[in-house]
């Protein structure tokens, strides 16, 4: 039996302004990780789901990458592209709650 309903993991990695990668730190991700896990914990969704920060994730192009992890969802995961506070909402709200992927905010699969 699952440990939490979801396990949320944010990529906190910050690489230097002038590195071509990228970094999802620099997109505001620690933000966005903020308050996902306020409005959780606001939700009562202490003990369910879990959020995380996360060193990079091998996505960092199309960060701020987001990976939830739930007993009900894909085994890889579902991968996300959150890039506002609406966007993390969406998620908390239609997926960490009510149980369904947010689609078009998936990342693509790498090729
Ligand atoms: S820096 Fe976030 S996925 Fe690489």
């Amino acid at each position: 039996m699952p440990r939490f309903d979801h396990h949320v993991f944010v990529c906190t990695n910050e690489r230097a302004a002038e590195d071509p990668k990228g970094s999802c730190a620099r997109k505001g991700s620690g933000a966005l990780q903020q308050h996902l896990k306020e409005r959780c914990h606001q939700l009562g969704l202490k003990g369910r789901v879990r959020i995380n920060n996360a060193g990079c994730l091998d996505a960092c192009a199309l960060g701020p990458s987001v990976v939830v992890y739930g007993a009900a969802d894909p085994p890889e995961g579902v991968w996300y592209t959150l890039r506002t506070i609406e966007e993390v909402d969406r998620v908390i709200d239609q997926h960490l709650v009510g149980g369904r992927v947010v689609e078009e905010l998936r990342q693509p699969r790498p090729a």
